[in-house]
């Protein structure tokens, strides 16, 4: 276990928080914390699970619903919740689901870490309009997983996700099944969201100039489209399914008596073995799975996962300490389970089969006001393709951030491994296994491993902050059938596109 990062240690010293502590004396320690963070109060909302979905429409609808308790709020739905109901699915299924918008404004399903048929990933033109609808269908390509899915339409995705459009995609399979981890109620999904709380008490996405350069931070956490949350536990393992649903937000998760979590997944579904961790840095659309083992705590303890504070790049509202839920254990465990010494096998890339290296530099726009971000000097533009690569191949991507701001990275249509960081001389256990999105910290360069599927057609590379999504920070790369591969090519724009 590595233990030796400053802010950890930090926080390790001055901790014993939350640990053995009655409910009262909670309150006040936490009363007592930074500024940002906001009291966890003695009670708190027992947390809400997302409803799971069936049938084979989702509608995309504003309601109204109960963020903060004492008010109702408009939400933005999905199948009529927020967060979205959970879909689950099983590897190799064929999915099916019509879309049907509601709303007063285009909207999609971007089904988040799955490779699918171009015209199915919720590409920005790829839109039903108000009162329209959109038909998805795909085969479930996918390895078991925690997987999510939002809308992308062009500049809007940020608002839809903040108001609550997004829910979780479980992928089982056979090999997942067989290691028998924690299921049904020991199998929670969190979905992590900060929001600002308004004088009324509701959601509102309120863009304002100087949000432009670090996104749309809030100053408290949702689990489950909840503040406070508490969850009652038995004195046994869990498993969480923990998704960075923020728009901007950066995490560093770590429980409150620096006791190790189990890593046992990262993006793209299981890890070899299950990985000791003391702090997981999770960024915008990144998922982790942990296994915590409350058996360590006695009955009428409590532990609370948090966000610890850190430092690095902006800094100036990023990296402050937050909480996130608070696990009381209540009850003896009813099972004895033990956690698998092996977990999955999976295919690791070999950086020899790369047929060339791409570079993407990440960079602010200072040109524009208010400043925006680009790629390779770009804003994002549908009709002009920016990359074109060869199915089948292996490309090594190369994310160099020359700003000070954080950049979760994300390509559509594939899986990826990351190949290494320059900030960090071994890749921490966050980094293995298939990802989708990988951190890009403040001037870091971060390598990655891409090989592209067979089928052709348009799919986007982006940063997932989403504001910075909104304001360009994306670009379009066409996987072709053919054998050139050029990069920077002129606007030839595919069949698909011609028809509109
Ligand atoms: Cu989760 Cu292009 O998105
Ligand atoms: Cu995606
Ligand atoms: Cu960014």
């Amino acid at each position: 276990m590595n233990l030796s990062r400053r802010g950890f240690l930090k926080y390790a010293t001055a901790s014993g928080l939350g640990i053995g502590l009655g409910a009262t004396r909670i309150a006040k320690l936490y009363a007592g914390a930074s500024a940002a963070s906001r009291p966890l109060s003695v009670v708190g909302n027992r947390l809400g699970i997302p409803p799971t979905f069936s049938g084979e429409t989702m509608v995309a609808a504003v309601g109204t619903q109960t963020v903060w308790p004492g008010s109702s709020s408009d939400v933005w739905t999905f199948g009529g919740s927020y967060p979205a109901p959970t879909i689950r699915a099983k590897h190799g299924e064929e999915f099916r689901v019509r879309l049907v918008n509601n709303l007063l404004e285009p909207t999609n399903i971007h089904w988040h870490g799955l490779t699918v048929p171009a015209a199915m990933d919720g590409y920005p033109r790829d839109v039903a309009g108000p009162g329209g609808t959109f038909e998805y269908a795909f085969t479930v390509a996918q390895r078991a997983g925690t997987y999510w899915y939002h809308p992308h339409p062009d500049m809007r995705t940020g608002p839809q996700v903040y108001m609550g459009m997004a829910g979780f995609l479980i992928v089982e399979d056979d090999e997942e099944r067989a290691l028998d981890l924690p299921g049904g109620n020991f199998d929670i999904p969190l979905m992590l969201q900060d929001r600002r709380l308004t004088p009324e008490r509701t959601l509102a996405y309120d863009l304002r100039d100087e949000d432009h350069l670090e996104g749309y931070l809030g100053d408290v956490m949702l689990a489950n489209g909840m503040p406070d949350a508490y969850l009652d536990v038995e004195a046994g393992l869990y498993r969480f399914r923990i998704l960075n649903g923020s728009n901007s937000r950066v995490l560093d998760l770590a429980l409150s008596d620096a006791s190790p979590m189990l890593l046992i997944g990262t993006d793209g579904g299981l890890l070899d073995r299950p990985y000791e961790v003391g702090y997981i840095y999770l960024a915008p659309a990144e998922r982790v799975d942990v296994l915590i083992d409350f058996s360590r705590f006695a009955i009428g303890q409590t532990v609370t996962l948090k966000s610890l504070a850190f430092s690095g790049g902006s800094g100036r509202v990023q990296g402050t300490e937050m909480s996130v839920i608070r696990f009381d254990v209540a009850r003896p465990a009813s099972s004895q389970r033990t956690v698998p010494a092996v977990l999955a096998t999976y295919e690791r890339l070999d950086p020899v089969s790369a047929v060339r290296t791409r570079k993407f530099t990440l960079r602010i726009d200072h040109t524009s006001t208010p400043e925006g971000h680009t790629i390779n000097d770009l804003k994002f533009d549908m009709a002009r393709i920016d990359e074109r690569v060869e199915a089948g191949t292996t490309e090594i991507w190369v994310f160099e951030n020359v700003s000070f701001l954080h950049h979760p990275m994300h390509i559509h249509g594939v899986q990826f491994q990351v190949l290494k960081r320059s900030l960090t001389p071994k890749l921490e256990p966050r980094d293995l296994g298939w990802k989708d999105t990988v951190y890009v910290r403040p001037y870091e360069v971060v390598e990655v491993l891409v090989r592209f599927p067979e089928s052709p057609g348009v799919f986007l590379v982006h940063c997932h902050n989403l504001e910075h999504e909104d304001h360009g920070m994306m670009l379009n790369f066409e996987i072709t059938a053919g054998s050139s591969g050029v990069s920077g090519g002129s606007a030839v724009l595919p069949e698909r596109m011609k028809l509109e």
